[in-house]
C-alpha cells in the first residue's frame, strides 16, 4: 500500500458541487458523523471548549457550521458564549441546524445563516473566537479562509480548527488509510445513500496538510501561539492560534 504524502498543497477553489453534496447528505449528516467516528466526534467537539476556558461572554463565529453541531457541543461543554453565529453555504445543512437550535430554545443566542468562509460578511475584529470543524478541508482556498478567520478576530481572539489528520505512527496510519479507502466509503454510502460523498471524504482527508504543515499555514495567515493537539491516535487534530494582541 502506498502511503500518501502528508504535506501536499491544499486543493484550490471549492466548487459549488462541494456544498451541493452537503445539501444531499444533510438529512443523515449528524448520524453519519456519529457512526463513522464511533461517536469520537462528540468528544473532539467538546474538547474544543477546553481551549476557551477562562474566556467569558464570548462572541463566537463558527465557519462552515453545517448543522451547527460545533456550536451546540461547545455550549454543552460549558463554553461561555454570549452569542454565536454559524455560516455555511448549504441551506439544507443550515435548515437542520436551525431546527436543533429552535428545539433547544437557543434561537435568541445562536444565529445560523448563509455565508462563505472565504468571504466573511462581518467587519474586522467582530469576534472573540472563531471555530471551524471538519470544514477547512472543504472551503477550497484554505489560506484565504484562514486570513478571513484572522481578520474577523479581535486582537488576542482565538481561532480553533478541528480537522481530520493522518496519524504519524506508521502502523496506525496504515490501518487508518485502509479504513478511509476501503471501509468508510461503503458504510457512508449505505447510510447516506451517496457513496460519492464518502469517496470525496477519504480523498480530501488523505490530501489535506496536517500537523506542522497546517500550523505553518496558520502562521502565514497571521496567527501567533499556534499549536496542534492530536486526538485519538492522531486521526483528528485541534489547531489553535491567536490573533496578535496588538494589530
Ligand atoms: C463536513 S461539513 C462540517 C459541518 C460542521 N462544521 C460540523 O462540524 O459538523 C463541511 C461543511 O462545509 C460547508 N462549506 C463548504 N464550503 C464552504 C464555504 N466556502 N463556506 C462556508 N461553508 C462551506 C459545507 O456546506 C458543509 O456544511
Amino acid at each position: 500500500m502506498t502511503t500518501p504524502d502528508p504535506t501536499p498543497a491544499p486543493s484550490p477553489a471549492a466548487p459549488e458541487s462541494v456544498w451541493r453534496m452537503f445539501d444531499r447528505i444533510a438529512p443523515r449528516y449528524d448520524l453519519l458523523n456519529r457512526v463513522l467516528s464511533g461517536r469520537r466526534d462528540v468528544a473532539w467537539r467538546r474538547r474544543m471548549a477546553d481551549d476557551l476556558r477562562g474566556r467569558s461572554a464570548l462572541r463566537l463565529l463558527d465557519l462552515a457550521t453545517g448543522t451547527g453541531d460545533q456550536i451546540l457541543h461547545l455550549l454543552d461543554a460549558g463554553a461561555d458564549l454570549a452569542s454565536a453565529v454559524g455560516i455555511d453555504m448549504s441551506e439544507e445543512m443550515l435548515a437542520r441546524g436551525r431546527e436543533k437550535v429552535r428545539q433547544r430554545g437557543l434561537a435568541a443566542r445562536v444565529d445560523l445563516r448563509a455565508g462563505d468562509a472565504t468571504q466573511v460578511s462581518f467587519p474586522d475584529a467582530s469576534f472573540d473566537a472563531v471555530t471551524i470543524s471538519f470544514g477547512i478541508r472543504n472551503v477550497g482556498d484554505v489560506p484565504l479562509a484562514l486570513r478571513e478567520m484572522r481578520r474577523v478576530l479581535r486582537p488576542g481572539g482565538r481561532a480553533l480548527i478541528l480537522e481530520f489528520s493522518l496519524p504519524t505512527r506508521t502502523l496506525v496510519r496504515a490501518g487508518y488509510v485502509f479504513y478511509l479507502r476501503h471501509l468508510l466509503p461503503g458504510i457512508g454510502g449505505v447510510v447516506s445513500g451517496d457513496s460519492s460523498a464518502y469517496r470525496y471524504l477519504n480523498r480530501t482527508i488523505e490530501a489535506f496538510p496536517s500537523g506542522e504543515a497546517f500550523c505553518a499555514l496558520m502562521r502565514e495567515a497571521g496567527f501567533v501561539q499556534v499549536a496542534a493537539q492530536p486526538l485519538t491516535l492522531g486521526v483528528a487534530t485541534i489547531y489553535r492560534g491567536d490573533a496578535p494582541s496588538s494589530a
